[in-house]
């Protein structure tokens, strides 16, 4: 007999559990239903659901709870013997490290995305945007495309590929590689095919060589990357260039899938901002909030805390949903409604604390550039929901097709 069958709250919530989303899920009536009822919920499943906006802020700004990923020891247990070269590189990442070492790979880390580097990148933010508005083709008055893979797809690519020096030749190992993570987020490491781990491993190895290759190396040299590269390890490198990669672009192309499907389904929006095109700001922010690319992350607590009255012992998965949190009703009124006028939108889609994203401003930059480049050659935009589909994983929300029109 299925597990959910015993337990009608398990029944209810299950979908929560990774991998079990159907297509299309629309996660945010379960959501609301959890917050109000089980703010924190222990689940049948082991895992702790932390829904509501206070609770999820207590748990990341509390220095207790620390990264979960699974020690490099347990990983190596449960996976098959052939798989388990990853391992190490995963333990690597930044965004799995505690600190003390997490400050340090973080300072060296901030230089290459914000800053400095941030100034640089906008001329070529605004040309690929450009080129990549104008080459869609027009028709009599208007044009189509699909939007995810002719646009969203290839500017976060670019971006990120050009800070790290990766060549225009290799961005389709990225994507696929990425596919490849983006499960592991969804169902868990352990879960993935050998298929799809020995992928990784490639991009691990990949990485390596690169670090290698004595052009890479001559084009970096004179950067921050080059700096970075001089004085670490190899193989923690690597790690760390794989994870920005990754999170560089696989997020902010959900960003932009979702922020142009909630436009073009208010075209009184979109008009709003032809005549105040000061407020695509807003706009990114509140598409941030309203469908939060990043829907959970998660904590371990390494000594027992309360939450909403209930007692958690220490050790446990803590599962922490952002897009939950970000629909909470005692932080943002009508938390439904995409409005772009809130007075006070402090969503926490980027995280808080000491993970807080290192890519926000380049992330902000990008959807702010390919927002404001639309605006200026559409006159409307529209969607037809039978063109649209969202990607089905508990960690993530985008879309995975959105055919658009627009006229000009
Ligand atoms: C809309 C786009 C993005 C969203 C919604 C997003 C969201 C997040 C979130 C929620 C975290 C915190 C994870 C945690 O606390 O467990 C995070 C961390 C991180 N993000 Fe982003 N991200 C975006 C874009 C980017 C970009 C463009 C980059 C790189 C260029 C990037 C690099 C990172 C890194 C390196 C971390 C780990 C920081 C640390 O552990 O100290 N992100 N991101």
């Amino acid at each position: 007999m299925n597990i959910l069958d015993h337990n009608p709250a398990a029944s209810e919530f299950g979908f929560l559990k990774a991998g079990e989303q159907p297509p299309d899920f629309d996660p945010y009536p379960l959501f609301h239903k959890l917050r109000s009822r089980h703010p924190v919920w222990h689940s049948d499943w082991g895992d702790w659901y932390v829904s509501d906006y206070d609770s999820v802020n207590a748990v990341l700004l509390n220095k207790n709870c620390t990264q979960s990923s699974p020690s490099e020891r347990d990983l190596q247990k449960r996976l098959n013997p052939g798989v388990a070269g990853i391992i190490p590189s995963f333990s690597n990442w930044l965004l799995f490290l505690d600190p003390p070492r997490h400050t340090l790979v973080r300072r060296m880390l901030m230089r290459l995305t914000r800053g400095l580097s941030l100034k640089g990148l906008r001329g070529l933010i605004e040309s690929v945007c450009d080129q990549l508005i104008t080459e869609q083709s027009v028709g009599q008055g208007g044009g189509s495309c699909e939007f995810v893979s002719q646009v969203a797809k290839r500017l976060p690519i670019s971006v990120i590929c050009k800070i790290l020096s990766i060549p225009e030749c290799d961005r389709h190992l990225i994507a696929q590689w990425s596919n490849s993570l983006k499960r592991g987020f969804d169902v868990g490491l352990n879960q993935l095919s050998h298929e799809e781990m020995s992928l990784l491993d490639d991009m691990h190895a990949y990485f390596l060589s690169i670090i290698e290759n004595r052009s890479w190396r001559h084009s970096i040299a004179q950067n921050e990357l080059g700096a970075y590269v001089e004085t670490f390890p190899k193989d923690e490198v690597a790690a760390n260039l794989a994870m920005l990669a990754f999170s560089g672009h696989e997020t902010t192309v959900h960003l932009l899938t979702n922020m142009f499907f909630i436009l073009s389904q208010n075209p009184g929006i979109w008009q709003q901002l032809k005549s105040s095109p000061h407020l695509t700001a807003n706009v990114v922010n509140e598409a941030l909030r309203h469908q939060s690319p990043v829907q959970k992350i998660c904590r371990t607590n390494t000594f027992p805390i309360e939450l909403e009255g209930k007692q958690i012992p220490e050790g446990e998965m803590l599962v922490l949903l952002l897009g939950a949190a970000n629909r909470d009703p005692r932080h943002f009124d009508d938390p439904d409604k995409f409005d772009p006028f809130r007075s006070d939108n402090k969503h926490i889609a980027f995280g808080v604390g000491v993970h807080r994203c290192l890519g926000d401003s380049l992330a902000l930059l990008e959807a702010n550039t390919l927002l404001s480049t639309a605006l200026r050659h559409w006159r409307t935009i529209d969607a037809d929901p039978a063109g649209v589909r969202w990607i089905s994983n508990s960690s993530f929300r985008g879309l995975d097709r959105l055919n658009i029109t627009w006229t000009v």
